[in-house]
């Protein structure tokens, strides 16, 4: 989502919408605007591209510049929805009383909020978290300055969230409050604006403050304040930007991909917030659709969909075999729709798709829902095709993926299938209690592994440097790191060109390894686990055909370091959530090929991000 705020002399609707145009980078399947006429707020939104809002605003535009009233104060909005459908309704801004919001983030408890405001008589039209955050400030306001409200509303939120807010009452302030949502201020001397990005007003100002979390600041035309949660005041200076406006968009980096590989720590955290307890002791189903009895009595598990996705499918797999002891089938949508599957009693079928709309998936998806099989889908697109067709759906909310060599969405997918497969193993028993909760534990220290596996981007630019002129390569792996390696030369593939081959490591001696001479490249995916020794074994067998062995793994095995003639240590947690720490590298090591290759990395060569046609 994309949030921009003006205050100032100038017209307010303009910068905010122009602000809007810039921000749709960000992902957008609503926007909208909330802006003063003679000291009463009027909003405007609309469900749709940017195009829809603007023409709708022109026939209101006259009002404001007719308007008398000064400083001219506008907020708006692009949303990419993260609870309820895209809609004119769930739009931004929020309105109660008053008070006009924009919201980026995801509130965790808004459900109970929502149930307690309700009682208490708040009305509510929208399926949005946000509107809570509107009511709860109105709430508060009756007694308090918006400010003092606004105060006491964050503190009772849990989750991420930037806020702005405007308020009939105050028309001179625009308030903005950040909690793990970006939201930057731009500062000149008699016109402020804030917004989540800087892209959205750079072309106006330079001057920026960034708000750290927790932080409130009040903004006047020619004056801001910024508060901490107690109410204390804090002083910070702007700093000076020297970014372009498209280095801005890409929020420094040189590509989408490269930004998205980088944003894996938080879109982690964005698919575990508010699903899993961080103890482990709870993981919430109702989101799902798909009841707690229901999983429960699930005997088969279909697991469809294409590219990087299906790789998530065969990770997946992994994971609910052993986990849950649910027997899984993995196929490819564009042959499972075609396979006459003689679906077993009981079964539930699951499409995994980052945008919800690629056409093979979704016509798996008919299939099994027309065979009398549940449904659900995995889908990072609120409001896509799969998420509204299918029984139930998990949302990965890994916010929007730009880049066409998808990423972030693969690593959330992944974290999603986890969860689920701790949600089906406790419905099914499958384990004692105790192991559950062990193993979602872990899940709280992915975003920091993550973090970790992304300082290796030195070591695998310098290794890109060594191979990148090579024709062809090879990647291999065992158990769950088979898939893993098809996603390593599938991404290596797709952005660079260069022809790659997944392969599991036991099945190299039946045909692979015929292509293997001195200095040909083969990429190990290596975990600390029951296939160490074996792994060993297949290396052994590259190494004596003079291979060039790059290892990636979480082992200190000293035997694997000297077999390897280059070795990338990954601090892994456990070989399931290891998939993800070992597609950080992969991704960093195809991408900085690409780049040392020309290659276009976000836009490849006959690529589509997303594939609706058969
Ligand atoms: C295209 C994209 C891939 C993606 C695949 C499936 O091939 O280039 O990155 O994995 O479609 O897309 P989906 O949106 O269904 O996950």
């Amino acid at each position: 989502c994309g949030i921009i705020g003006y205050i100032g002399d100038k017209r307010a609707v303009e910068i905010v919408l122009d602000g809007l145009k810039r921000l749709e980078y960000r992902g957008y399947d609503s926007a909208g605007i909330a802006y003063f006429v003679d000291g009463r707020i009027k909003v405007v939104k609309c469900k749709g591209k940017i195009k829809n809002l603007e023409q709708l605003l022109e026939h209101e535009n006259h009002q404001v510049l007719n308007s008398n009233q000064k400083p001219f104060v506008a907020i708006g909005h692009t949303r990419w929805a993260t609870h309820g459908k895209p809609s004119d309704v769930n739009a931004h801004p929020h309105c109660s009383g008053g008070i006009a919001l924009v919201h980026n983030g995801i509130i965790e408890n808004y459900s109970e909020l929502k149930r307690e405001l309700m009682q208490e008589g708040f009305k509510f039209t929208s399926e949005t978290d946000t509107e809570v955050i509107a009511h709860l400030i109105n709430k508060y306001r009756a007694d308090l300055s918006l400010e003092e409200a606004v105060r006491e509303a964050v503190k009772r939120l849990r989750g991420s969230y930037a806020v702005v807010v405007i308020d009939e009452k105050e028309p001179d302030k625009i308030i903005g409050v950040r909690m793990e949502s970006p939201l930057v201020v731009g500062v000149m001397d008699d016109e402020k604006f804030i917004a989540s990005d800087v892209p959205a007003f750079l072309n106006h100002c330079n001057r920026v403050i960034f708000l750290d979390d927790g932080e409130i600041i009040v903004l006047r035309k020619d004056d801001f304040k910024i508060f901490d949660l107690q109410g204390k005041e804090k002083k910070k200076k702007p700093q000076t930007i020297t970014w372009t406006a498209s280095m801005a968009e890409k929020g420094g980096y040189k590509h989408f991909m490269l930004k998205e590989i980088h944003e894996q720590p938080r879109s982690i955290a964005d698919t575990i917030r508010g699903r899993v307890l961080p103890d482990g002791s709870r993981i919430v189903y109702k989101e799902i659709g798909i009841s707690y009895e229901e999983l429960a009595l699930t005997k088969k598990i279909y697991l469809v969909a294409c590219g990087t996705s299906y790789h998530a499918c065969l990770i997946g797999k992994y994971m609910i075999e052993r986990i849950a002891r649910i027997p899984v089938e993995v196929d490819i949508a564009s042959e499972f729709r075609y396979r006459e599957v003689p679906f077993e009693r009981d079964s539930l079928f699951i499409a995994i798709t980052q945008s919800g709309e690629t056409a093979d998936t979704l016509a798996a998806l008919r299939y099994a829902k027309k065979s009398g099989v549940k449904t659900l889908t995995i889908c990072n697109v609120v409001g896509s095709t799969a998420s509204r067709e299918a029984d139930g759906v998990f949302y990965t909310h890994s916010g929007p993926e730009i880049g066409v060599a998808s990423t972030k969405a693969f690593t959330s997918q992944i974290v999603a299938l986890y969860i689920f497969t701790f949600a089906l193993s406790k419905a099914k028993r499958a384990n004692p209690a105790d192991i559950n909760e062990i193993f979602l534990s872990k899940l709280f220290h992915l975003p920091t592994m993550a973090e970790k596996a992304l300082k290796l981007e030195d070591k695998i630019h310098q290794l890109a440097k060594e191979v990148y002129k090579k024709p062809n390569f090879l990647y291999l792996g065992r158990g769950l790191n088979y898939p893993v390696a098809l996603e390593g030369a599938l991404k290596l593939k797709e952005i660079s060109y260069i022809h790659a081959e997944g392969y599991a490591a036991g099945e190299m001696k039946h045909g692979p390894i015929a292509l293997v001479e001195e200095g040909f490249p083969v990429v190990f995916i290596v975990s600390d686990d029951l296939y160490l020794e074996k792994t060993l074994s297949n290396m052994e067998e590259i190494k004596a055909r003079d291979g060039f062995i790059i290892t990636i793994s979480s082992s200190k095995e000293e035997k694997l370091k000297k077999l390897s003639d280059r070795f990338i240590y990954v601090e892994g947690i456990n070989s399931y959530l290891n998939t993800v720490l070992f597609s950080i590298p992969l991704q960093l090591l195809a991408y900085h090929v690409a780049i040392l290759r020309g290659c276009d990395v976000d836009q490849p060569r006959n690529l589509a991000k997303s594939v609706t046609v058969e």
